[in-house]
């Protein structure tokens, strides 16, 4: 969480940091800050709030005219959203800040930095883990004839806990030090100007050249040049990468959300992933090493991930079990990682994330690589963290993903691990050559069921208009329906802000059922016919108890829907491939509440689109 920016040049560098802070707002965005060089020396501007607030700000003190300077959006972990808080922090005694630095990530010996650097005159100005890192880089610094790399350097090996940094220092004013471990970092390569940021969209408006800077590595940005060193001080020679996707993607196209115009461009995300790997009516997986004796050895899948990626995970664990006969969890990384998880040699471990850089998941994975299992990832932004590190790579190709609420990145997820069910199904003989013909058929028409499902918008809308103000819906599902449900309450609750619940049908009489009152919003998803008369006397079951319910189900639905208050069919698809189209209808629900609660869409409170903390 937490986006860093930073620019050094020969250009004004104010408006460049404010645009990249704007492109990487969705990592963070409870409050704001730039630390750049003037005239008058090294000058700090931060505030609590939005990037708005900060420009405001910096305007009101007269604006900001530099060549060189860091920026900070900022997602509270150590103490609350407020001006002090803020970042950049100053390093250095008696409010002589000397150093100015910025960070995504968490300290964890911070506390004991902090006692330590007490004892040495520092006096601290905020609660913040980040401050120490300001006044121990200043007094590692003090008095030395070493250049600020060594002493960030210096200063990092001191440091446990992940972190991506951006310093500068007044003896240097056109010079960026960065660094980074466990979050992640990239240099922007320009003409006579050079950047750091937290991800590319914060570059691409100046340069598609960049360099991804690994763990333990510093990097020195100048104007003329950037190096990179290792843990060690040895220079490296990076690769240089190029960005493969245009900048229009990243902008809203004429819709008033990002959430909206990504539910809208859902059929083209799963088309790109689904596309490249269907060859011959065959899925061809040799890109991430799934090669067929790896398939056939398999001995147990895990899939590990968190909230909407879990989410997939849990239509993926369904898929993959009724399919191919493989036992196959589906478990959340923060778990999975401390509960010394059973992991055999032979087994498959598939994470799921659309940023690549969540934490607890790259923590999953790393635990499942070391038991010696093979990990998939399935990523959607390229070259990231995880994309790197696990042993394949299975890319979504959504683009980029801007609300803070996954729509297009979800349904690709969904997409890819279809696409790994079908051809462990075919390798290990469950299905024939012609099943497997027939399955790549229904894969390739996928985007075209879920573009033909996004004409229940306005419909969608009206429901969510009627519904809007109610204190509480749940959402019934078994199987498939009860996976898909869970993303569906998730969508409602993070960006409305309305308690959502998801349930499976048959599991809310054992409790939950004595929530259900006169007017309770009950959402019924009922898309698998062998279900579909359990599901039904699930929705007695509330609706005698006063619920109104809204059933999204299938064309070819035979069950009594006279019960349900609003019926929302879908097109007819194959029951196992069900999740992509009966969410559809459910974020559009979720979003138009959202829009009609007057709630922030792109950007709900306390979240943020990259977890990089634990
Ligand atoms: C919800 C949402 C989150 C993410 C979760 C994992 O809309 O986006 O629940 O799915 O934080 O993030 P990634 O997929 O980046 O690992």
């Amino acid at each position: 969480m937490c986006g860093i920016v930073g620019f050094t040049g020969r250009e004004n560098a104010l408006p460049v940091l404010i645009k990249g802070l704007y492109s990487l707002e969705y990592r963070g965005y409870d409050s704001a800050g730039v630390a750049a060089f003037t005239k008058e020396g090294l000058r700090v501007v931060k505030t609590q709030g939005r990037i708005a607030n900060l420009e405001e700000k910096i305007k009101e003190e007269g604006g900001l005219c530099c060549t060189c300077g860091i920026g900070h959006t900022r997602w509270a972990t150590h103490g609350e959203p407020s001006d002090r808080n803020s970042h950049p922090h100053l390093g250095g005694k008696d409010g002589m800040g000397k150093v100015a630095v910025v960070h995504n990530g968490i300290i964890e010996n911070y506390q004991d930095l902090r006692t330590r650097l007490e004892k040495h005159g520092y006096a601290f100005q905020s609660e913040t883990d980040t401050e120490t890192v300001a006044h121990l880089i200043d007094y590692l610094h003090t008095g030395k004839q070493e250049d600020l790399a060594q002493t960030v350097l210096a200063a990092v090996q001191r440091i446990r806990g992940s972190y991506a940094l951006g310093v500068v220092s007044l003896d240097n004013p056109d010079e960026i030090v960065a660094a980074r471990r466990d979050n992640p970092l990239v240099i922007g390569l320009g003409k006579e100007e050079n950047m750091i940021a937290s991800d590319i969209t914060a570059i691409i408006s100046r340069t598609d050249r960049y360099i991804i800077l690994d763990d333990n590595e510093v990097a020195i940005v100048r104007p003329d040049g950037v190096t990179v060193m290792n843990e060690f001080g040895e220079t490296l020679d990076k690769p240089v990468q190029t960005v493969t996707w245009d900048m229009s993607a990243a902008e809203k196209g004429g819709y008033e959300h990002f959430m909206i115009k990504e539910i809208m461009e859902q059929p083209k995300a799963v088309g790109d992933t689904v596309r490249p790997r269907i060859q011959n009516d065959s899925i061809l997986f040799e890109e991430c090493g799934l090669t067929d004796e790896r398939l056939r050895e398999i001995e147990n899948i895990h899939i590990v991930a968190c909230g909407s990626a879990l989410h997939a995970g849990m239509v993926g664990k369904r898929v993959i079990e009724s399919m191919c006969r493989v036992r196959c969890s589906a478990e959340v990384a923060s778990e999975f990682r401390y509960e010394n998880p059973i992991i055999g040699k032979k087994d498959l471990c598939i994470v799921v994330s659309q940023s690549g850089e969540t934490a607890d998941t790259l923590a999953a994975m790393r635990l499942a690589k070391q038991a010696g299992a093979f990990t998939v990832a399935i990523v959607n932004v390229v070259s990231s963290t995880i994309a790197r590190e696990a042993d394949g790579v299975l890319y979504t190709w959504a683009g980029p993903e801007i609300a803070v609420a996954t729509t297009k990145a979800y349904s690709a997820q969904l997409a890819a691990l279809y696409m790994i069910s079908v051809r462990i199904a075919r390798v290990r003989g469950h299905i024939s050559i012609g099943d497997e013909k027939a399955l790549c058929a229904e894969l390739r028409r996928l985007p075209r069921l879920i573009e033909q499902t996004l004409a229940c918008k306005e419909q969608m809308q009206r429901i969510a208009t009627r519904y809007a103000n109610r204190a509480s819906v749940f959402f019934l599902g078994r199987g498939l329906d009860y996976a898909a449900a869970l993303e569906a309450s998730l969508k409602l609750k993070e960006i409305s802000y309305v308690h959502s619940e998801a349930y499976a049908a048959g599991e809310l009489k054992h409790g939950t059922i004595s929530l259900i009152e006169k007017g309770t919003l009950v959402v019924a998803l009922a898309t698998q016919p062998a279900l579909f008369e359990k599901t039904v006397s699930n929705i007695r079951e509330v609706v005698s108890r006063g619920a109104s319910v809204v059933l999204v189900t299938t064309d070819d639905f035979t069950g009594d829907e006279s019960v349900c208050r609003h019926i929302v069919r879908l097109p007819k698809c194959l029951s196992e491939f069900s999740a992509s189209l009966s969410i559809i209808p459910l974020q559009l629900l979720a979003y138009y509440v959202a829009v009609e609660r007057s709630c922030d869409v792109d950007k709900p409170r306390n979240l943020a689109k990259s977890v990089t903390v634990e």
